[in-house]
């Protein structure tokens, strides 16, 4: 379904457009990866799994992640995963839920969905091992290039547009321990901003 509405898009942009530079106003396509916002979600009290993080802003296409990472508890397979996805909508406003993912086993999920971005995750941050748990303890970095997450397991397609992710860890008794409120846009290659 995708792919055809792809074709019918390509079809009509080759179409329409006969100027020398060709730039296809697709809904979806290869993207890169704008970093908006990102703090702790303020509602959520108490949190065990600490992600103090904030976005210094170096120039439109360089953001470094800065701050820290406090664990209380274990980051262990014990832990859930909900993730939420809402984009925004095309007359203004977030449209929920338009994407919600809910796994098990927290840790390995992670790194296993990160692929190489873990890893690097993990160096950035001076946590002494790539592998799961993570133990409780404090781990600083001096400051991560955002580029170099580029290398992860999410897809290399997606639809253009600004989206806020919502990333909570809970326990078994549904308490939530972790809450991380990100907000990315997702760009043509060449747009600056949308
Ligand atoms: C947060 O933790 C503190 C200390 O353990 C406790 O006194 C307080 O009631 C907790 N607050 C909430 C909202 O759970
Ligand atoms: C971790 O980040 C928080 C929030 O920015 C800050 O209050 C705290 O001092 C930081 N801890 C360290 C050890 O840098």
């Amino acid at each position: 379904m995708i792919k055809i509405t792809l074709f019918v898009f390509i079809g009509i942009f080759s179409f329409s457009q006969s100027q020398d530079r060709f730039m296809p106003n697709l809904p979806m396509g290869e993207y890169r990866t704008v970093f908006e916002k990102i703090h702790l979600c303020e509602s959520i009290k108490n949190q065990s799994l600490l992600a103090n993080f904030y976005f210094d802003k170096k120039t439109s296409s360089e953001t470094v992640l800065r701050g820290n990472l406090t664990f209380l508890i274990p980051f262990d397979d014990t832990l859930t995963i909900d993730l939420n996805l809402e984009s925004w909508g095309s007359t203004g406003g977030w449209i929920p839920n338009s994407n919600v993912y809910v796994t098990k086993k927290a840790c390995s999920t992670l790194k296993k969905l990160g692929g190489n971005a873990w890893n690097t995750a993990m160096k950035g941050f001076n946590i002494p091992s790539t592998t799961c748990p993570i133990s409780v303890g404090e781990y600083i970095t001096s400051g991560l290039d955002l580029k170099k997450f580029e290398d992860h397991g999410f897809p290399k397609i997606y639809f253009y547009g600004k989206y806020k992710l919502v990333f909570k860890i809970k326990t078994t008794e549904n308490k939530i321990v972790a809450c991380v409120y990100l907000e990315i846009s997702l760009l043509r290659p060449w747009e600056t901003k949308i």
